[in-house]
């Protein structure tokens, strides 16, 4: 149950937020799409050990997940002993929802923060493993998601292996509608319909 509660739905969100990112920034896409056809040389699949030669897919993942984390306020917490934090005082057993959304746009942390640039975190030590709390998609601490290294994996060979064999494009007609719906999980209100073109040269 954790599994299909927790883990299906946040992949597919975070990968489809990232594919409709990168239609919106074509300089991304060829960028990416370089990096992918660099490092796949003509072979037939992207495998999970060229990932660790791919810093630009992983910047593009992190971003997208600071602009549009699946769990907008992660889940609910409780505060186990009396706190005082910036001045209020959170008595045990309050509940406390974390805004992991307005975290990843604080414009007190982050340049231009509504812009989509993954090039921010190319030499940048942020990572998502609830170190630094100005990006917590995942959450932090013992009760973080256990799955943040599997999820993103994943998520990387799908990106990485769609790229490097299509040329993806908004279908004939279709607009770009960025809303978010509301709920537990933040999807993409309309879905995107995209025309992969394969890439015979490979
Ligand atoms: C992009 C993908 C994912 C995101 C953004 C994500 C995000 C989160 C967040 C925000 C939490 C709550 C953390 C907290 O309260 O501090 C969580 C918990 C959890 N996640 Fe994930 N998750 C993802 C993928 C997955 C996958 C693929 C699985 C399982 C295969 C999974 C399993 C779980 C479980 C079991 C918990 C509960 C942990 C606990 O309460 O101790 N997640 N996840």
């Amino acid at each position: 149950m954790d599994v299909f509660a927790a883990g299906t739905d946040t992949t597919s969100t975070n990968l489809e937020w990232a594919i409709s990112e990168l239609l919106r920034h074509p300089y991304a896409m060829k960028k990416l799409q370089q990096e992918a056809r660099e490092i796949g040389q003509g072979r037939t699949m992207i495998t999970e050990d060229d990932l660790d030669r791919m810093p630009y897919l992983r910047a593009i993942l992190k971003e997208t997940l600071r602009l549009h984390p699946p769990f907008p306020l992660l889940v609910p917490h409780e505060s186990t002993h009396d706190v005082k934090l910036l001045g209020y005082d959170i008595a045990a057993g309050t509940q406390v929802m974390i805004n992991a959304w307005a975290i990843g746009r604080d414009s007190s942390t982050w340049i231009e923060p509504n812009e989509f640039q993954p090039e921010r975190f190319l030499n940048s030590p942020i990572s998502y493993q609830g170190f630094h709390f100005e990006l917590i998609p995942f959450g932090a601490g013992r009760r973080g998601c256990p799955a943040i290294l599997f999820s993103m994996v994943i998520n990387e060979l799908v990106l990485a292996n769609l790229v490097y064999k299509f040329d993806l494009a908004l279908a004939n007609g279709e607009c770009l509608d960025m809303s978010e719906t509301t709920g537990l999980t933040a999807h993409k209100k309309y879905p995107i319909l995209v025309v992969a073109t394969p890439c015979f040269d490979l």
